[in-house]
């Protein structure tokens, strides 16, 4: 058999010493003709081989440069070097994959996160990348035992919809249609979708939300973890054009079930994060720690990452309205002093992320749950609060804003009233002849419900406290780039 190597961490974790292993990894460094340090990714620790001088052909050692590939055997001896407990003296070392030296783009030395975006396909080889990827992994494993223990079914919805489930407009066009002009046309010149593929226009989802609800009304309990599309041109380090969304359905829970749903999900998945993966973390809280000492003082976190972690799974989020946070904004000094770029005036206006970092970062220092939004900026499925102030129309929406980030979830408790529904789809000009399954589900059997969507990465960015969304999953997708 081939492969009955032991696997670095496991290798590293070892109590007693003096027993025979295979490792197999790449060359992270090679020094003094003598030393190798191998990693396969299973840990950050390299495996330091020894090649004892003399041993080994000229030949071989010179096949061993950073990134090439190998499989040494040898005796597993404590070690007298600093740093590691044991290491691996070399009997035989096999050289899998050569690595030209000259060419491998990664050296042994500091890059910049812009240029290992630009050799993504080789990040993963970086203690950064393999970190921030391990961490990516225990949250996603993390999602899925939350879930599972509470009894929730997970649902895999469409990838290719043929609804704007947040009436946004922001998608990506799915067609086989040919695109140099002979598309077939309608009589006003439009193109006939009616004879694309899926006979219809058909684009790439935005959320398996509308999908969601359909379920919760048979189990319950659903979630969704999947890829979700937005053609929105925004190049900033918040935003994917392809991110994955973790989308709860909850039936018989209301607003406040909901955010003790989504504050509960969230400071357990970070827990796992930090028993599963205390090395990575503490990895990239270090990491952090550099990369801060850059920005001026005032740019600074007040936190490093763990504490940072350790605080927000041990407080309350902050709960308020979106009134009682407009007061908020418009009375502070920021406002007074004009220092935001878009000043808050009146009730209404849709909250801009400075506004929302203000609240989190500067007044409350901590995450908020901000709740029962104007209905105008929200979308037609989130249920209308009652007895609202005249023209103050308010909805059961709540969005959860993070320090560094922003808004990582987004959810509402849903209209299931369908008189109110089809009023409010008819007003924003969603046409009710197209959600005629979605509209079922309020014709036989509605009930109360409520769910949110988490976004993937950008929970990922928190818990590894890297700056930019692009750096967080391996193969980021967004305007003028589809590399890889
Ligand atoms: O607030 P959003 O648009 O909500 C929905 O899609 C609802 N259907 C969710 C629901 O109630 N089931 O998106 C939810 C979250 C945001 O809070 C944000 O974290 C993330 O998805 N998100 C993005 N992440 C990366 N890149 C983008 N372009 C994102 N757009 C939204
Ligand atoms: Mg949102």
């Amino acid at each position: 058999m081939f492969n009955k190597r032991i696997k670095i961490k496991e290798l590293l974790a070892s109590e007693e010493a003096n027993y025979e292993a295979t490792v197999m990894g790449w060359v992270r460094t090679f020094r003094n003709n003598q030393f190798i340090a191998l990693n396969d990714g299973s840990t950050n620790n390299n495996i330091q081989i020894v090649a004892e001088l003399g041993k080994f052909d000229e030949a071989l050692l010179k096949r061993l440069t950073t990134g090439a590939c190998i499989k040494a055997t040898g005796e597993v001896i404590a070690s007298l070097g600093k740093g590691q407990k044991v290491e691996l003296k070399a009997t035989e070392i096999e050289i899998l994959g050569d690595s030209d030296a000259e060419k491998f783009p990664l050296q042994p030395k500091k890059h910049s996160l812009e240029f290992l975006r630009e050799i993504a396909h080789l990040r993963f080889r970086t203690n950064t990348f393999s970190a921030v990827f391990r961490v990516r992994h225990a949250l996603a494993f993390a999602i899925h035992k939350f879930f599972n223990d509470k009894g929730f079914v997970y649902l895999h919805t469409p990838i290719i919809t043929a609804s704007d489930a947040e009436g946004a407009g922001e998608m990506f066009k799915v067609t086989t249609l040919p695109l140099d002009g002979n598309a077939p046309k309608n009589d006003d010149g439009s193109i006939n979708f009616a004879a694309d593929f899926f006979g219809r226009s058909t684009n790439l989802t935005v959320s398996g939300q509308l999908e969601g609800e359909l379920a919760a009304m048979a189990f319950s309990d659903i979630y969704t973890f999947g890829p979700t599309f937005r053609a929105e041109n925004s190049n900033t380090t918040r935003h994917l054009a392809e991110f994955w969304m973790i989308e709860p359905e909850v039936a018989f829970n209301d607003l406040e079930d909901n955010m003790n749903l989504a504050e509960a999900f969230i400071k357990y998945v970070i827990k796992h994060a930090m028993e599963h993966n205390k090395e990575d973390l503490e990895f990239l809280a270090q990491r952090l720690e550099e990369e801060e000492k850059q920005k001026p003082q005032q740019d600074r976190s007040e936190l490093g990452l763990i504490d940072k972690l350790n605080f927000v799974v041990e407080n309350d989020f902050q709960r308020l309205t979106y009134t009682e946070a407009i007061e908020i904004l418009r009375e502070s000094n920021h406002n007074k002093k004009k220092k935001f770029q878009y000043l808050v005036d009146k009730w209404g206006v849709d909250l801009q992320s400075e506004h929302e970092r203000y609240l989190v970062e500067k007044h409350f220092k901590k995450p908020v749950i901000l709740t029962d939004y104007p209905a105008e900026i929200k979308a037609f499925y989130m249920r209308q609060n009652d007895n609202c102030e005249p023209g103050r129309q308010t909805v059961a929406a709540m969005d959860i804003l993070a320090p560094g980030i922003g808004e990582i979830v987004g959810g509402s408790q849903r209209e299931e009233r369908i008189d109110k529904l089809l009023k409010r789809m008819e007003e924003m000009h969603i046409p009710a002849e197209e959600l005629w399954w979605y509209l079922d589900t309020r014709k036989f059997g509605a009930c109360p419900h409520a769910g949110f969507g988490l976004g993937f990465e950008r929970l990922v960015q928190f818990v590894t406290g890297m700056g930019n969304i692009r750096d967080v999953i391996p193969f980021p997708r967004y305007p003028k780039s589809a590399e890889f």
